[in-house]
């Protein structure tokens, strides 16, 4: 389907599929097998100027959208979504700073995270704060020179390999959610290590760690925006970044998609092709439909973030919802598609399928989503009423 990018939109999918197709496709099943962080990898998507492409051009970015963050996502991720989480981690680590926050701190970081020399990291998550977000219990106390912060963030993804942290934390914990602030701190600050490294099922090229925090001393500076409006602002960041997350579902689709179609192309049984079989074209009709109704959604609410709409809580849910459940189930039917073969390391489809899982689970459950988009309706409704 023609979905009527530009020229600079087209360009901007070339590289990433030319980086991921070059540069990743070799050594994905090494990273994964030894869970190793992409760092060469992720200096030459810097060095192509990928990381300027969400940072405004005042800081040295290229000043482009979600639209083209989903475009690189979705290429990176066709070949292995661990490597594109460590790269869309870095905007989500950087879109609260740019959106809240002052032009000093603007200005300290985002040169360095426009450039990929730096990577950025968002933690919110706690062992208390899942779907429940508003349950967090780190705190950062107001103290002379700044706020003094204790606790620990679980699952960070980028968590000891990023340089520049957004933590959200309880600057007022009798106010819940409305006591909660942003702050920048910095990776080597005194107080501030890093905890358990999580061994994951998929996406194991990625760093995933906790955060430990112990008398950490932030300076007052680094507080993004008001305080009092950290738990907001977080919300806000999600509602823009989860066609994000929908677009490395749908690389992910897409790859085992393709995958998929290769070997029943070439895998002979009862004399013919699997490829002859009807009941192999009837799955991948089925596969490739699924998929372009993922990327027809994901494009549309990316351009509708991009629009500058308030109101994106519902289609950026949507959009990750429906893109994660189709990753899922491309990715479990590929290797179905490819049986025996399917299910061992030796070909892709096992590891997009360990990969697609944390697509329905992370930046919002699909169950929490589901009800994010009920409560949208049922708000639509009461105003008619
Ligand atoms: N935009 C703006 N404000 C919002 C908002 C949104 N989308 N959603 C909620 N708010 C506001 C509410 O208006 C309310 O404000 P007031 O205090 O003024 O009333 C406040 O936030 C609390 O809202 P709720 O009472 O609805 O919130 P709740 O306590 O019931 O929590 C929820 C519900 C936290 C919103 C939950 O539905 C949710 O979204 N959970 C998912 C959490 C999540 O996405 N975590 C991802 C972690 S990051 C990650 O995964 C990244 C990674 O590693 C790669």
């Amino acid at each position: 389907m023609n979905y009527f990018l530009t020229d600079e939109q087209k360009t901007i999918k070339e590289l990433a599929r030319k980086i991921a197709e070059e540069r990743i496709l070799p050594v994905r099943a090494e990273l994964d097998e030894n869970e190793e962080f992409p760092t060469e990898i992720i200096k030459e998507i810097g060095s192509s100027d990928l990381f300027r492409i969400f940072v405004p051009e005042e800081y040295e970015g290229l000043g482009y959208g979600c639209l083209e963050l989903c475009l690189v996502m979705e290429e990176l991720s066709r070949v292995c979504s661990g490597v594109a989480i460590c790269f869309a981690a870095s905007a989500l680590g950087s879109y609260t700073l740019m959106d809240h926050g002052s032009e000093e701190l603007k200005r300290k970081y985002l040169p360095d995270i426009a450039a990929g020399t730096r990577l950025a990291a968002f933690a919110l998550t706690e062992s208390t704060a899942g779907s429940d977000a508003s349950a967090i219990r780190t705190t950062a106390e107001k103290v002379e020179g700044g706020y003094l912060l204790n606790g620990t963030k679980q699952f960070i993804t980028n968590g000891g390999i990023a340089d520049i942290y957004t933590i959200i934390a309880l600057t007022d914990k009798s106010k819940g959610a409305r006591g909660a602030s942003a702050l920048i701190v910095e990776k080597d600050t005194p107080g501030f290590t890093f905890g358990k490294k999580e061994k994951k099922l998929g996406i194991r090229a990625s760093s995933t760690t906790e955060l430990v925090f112990r008398n950490c001393l932030v300076p007052e500076e680094n507080v993004i925006g008001k305080p009092g409006m950290g738990f907001i602002m977080a919300m806000k960041l999600l509602d823009k970044s989860r066609p994000g997350v929908g677009a490395q579902a749908l690389g992910i689709a897409q790859g085992a998609l393709e995958a998929a179609y290769d070997y029943v192309h070439d895998r002979v049984q009862f004399g013919t092709p699997l490829l002859n079989q009807p009941v192999v074209q009837n799955m991948l009709a089925e596969m490739a439909t699924q998929v372009e109704a993922a990327r027809a959604l994901i494009y549309a609410s990316a351009r509708f973030v991009d629009s500058g709409a308030k109101n994106i809580t519902e289609s950026s849910a949507m959009a990750k919802i429906f893109a994660s459940d189709v990753a899922m189930k491309v990715a479990t039917d590929a290797v179905q598609l490819c049986g025996g073969a399917g299910y061992m390391k030796d070909y892709p489809m096992e590891k997009m399928m360990r990969d697609a899982k944390i697509t329905q689970i992370y930046e919002g459950s699909n169950q929490v989503l589901r009800d994010a988009v009920a409560a949208e309706l049922r708000k639509r409704k009461a105003r008619t009423e």
